[in-house]
């Protein structure tokens, strides 16, 4: 309990109804190391804030840990659910759910809050879930996942092709949508592993990650860590193209023209479904135009299982957006997944994998 839920109701009354004992300060001289914190955090399987005030979702949300609670958020590794409840114009204010895309990009899952009448008169959002459909919503979402049991490996984010000391030739993905589907995997049951070039972006909790540079860096480690994989997901961006020779000194500007010489890049997707004991293997198609062409070619070309096409360069969607769309094609099938935000698409596409992966 932190020090404000307290002053509506005292532990005391807590421990009575629960019959479990409560915990308000940080450090505390019971504990034998007086870490309680940590033991706490160590302790549980998941962590669930109900009800969470705006106040407590602004310390989360910047990582201040003065407290006991907002200590053991910031010290937990495991999922973590916020139950908010507020006033419906606290709920509202820009602060606030700024701090909820925040913390939801941090990987919390929100639960709520339901929308009625309030403890101070308002009408709108900002009561609490009520505790059955929060007790419920967990266990939904922690019921063995439809990946149970599966090892899925990963590819996201850009390539880095070196030039010379300082520069290097890239691309705009922002891994975005190849973490998404990493932390999806990992919720729906999978052991994930995640090869990531580089990104802006936080690794994905509870997710075992490698971080790579260039093409060559992340075929070898996809290569690596291949040995029983069940399904693999190439989200990366991987360059096609590597300069044939790296300079080791800064190139100079010199002439009014210059040419680059580059050789092709080995493909990663394409020679994973090229080994015995070939994972189900999907790629990725992003594509400025002649979508499904260019996206059933490569299905063909790479022998993959299946491809998932999206549209690139437009105002929304594609690289570094938060939304995406997806045109899926496999032999003999396709779905779309109209626009949606990238961690609800990866549970969409994920929901495919695994059946057809199953089928
Ligand atoms: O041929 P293209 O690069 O458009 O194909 C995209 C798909 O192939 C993506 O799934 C991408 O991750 C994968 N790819 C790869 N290795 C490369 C190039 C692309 O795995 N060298």
């Amino acid at each position: 309990m932190t020090k404000a839920a307290t002053q509506f109701i005292s532990p005391l009354t807590f421990q009575a109804l629960s019959a479990h004992p409560v915990h308000t300060e940080l450090l505390d001289a019971d504990q034998e190391n007086a870490m309680g914190h940590i033991n706490l955090a160590r302790w549980a399987d998941l962590l669930l804030i109900a009800p969470a005030t705006a106040n407590s979702l602004a310390k989360f949300s910047y990582g201040l840990a003065d407290d006991l609670l907002s200590t053991l958020y910031l010290a937990v590794e495991c999922p973590v659910y916020i139950a908010p409840a507020m006033n419906q114009a606290m709920w509202y204010k820009p602060a606030t759910q700024e701090n909820i895309q925040r913390l939801t990009r941090h990987g919390v899952t929100f639960i709520g809050p339901d929308e009625g009448s309030q403890a101070c008169g308002d009408i709108g959002p900002g009561r609490m879930t009520e505790p059955e459909a929060i007790v419920q919503s967990l266990k939904l979402q922690n019921s063995p996942g439809i990946l149970q049991g599966t090892k899925v490996l990963l590819t996201a984010g850009p390539t880095r092709e070196q030039l010379d000391p300082v520069r290097f030739i890239s691309n705009r993905s922002s891994g975005k949508m190849g973490y998404a589907l990493a932390e999806q995997a990992q919720r729906l049951g999978a052991q994930v592993t995640l090869i990531s070039g580089p990104v802006a972006i936080p690794a994905p909790k509870h997710v075992q990650t490698f971080f790579v540079q260039s093409a060559a860096e992340m075929y070898d480690t996809v290569m690596q860590h291949m040995a029983g994989q069940d399904i693999m997901i190439a989200a990366a961006a991987v360059a096609d193209y590597t300069p044939e020779l790296v300079q080791t000194e800064k190139i100079k500007k010199q002439n009014e023209k210059t040419e680059l010489n580059l050789r092709k890049t080995k493909d990663i997707v394409a020679s994973v479904a090229k080994l015995d004991n070939r994972p189900f293997t999907v790629g990725f198609a992003a594509e400025t135009q002649n979508l499904e062409h260019y996206a059933q070619d490569k299905l063909r070309r790479k022998n993959l299982d299946m491809i998932a096409a999206n549209w690139v360069g437009q105002a929304e969607g594609g690289f570094d957006s938060d939304c995406n769309a997806l045109q899926v094609y496999w032999e003999n099938g396709q779905q779309t997944f109209t626009i949606t935000d990238k961690p609800q698409l990866a549970r969409q596409l994920l929901a495919l994998i695994a059946e057809r992966f199953h089928a």
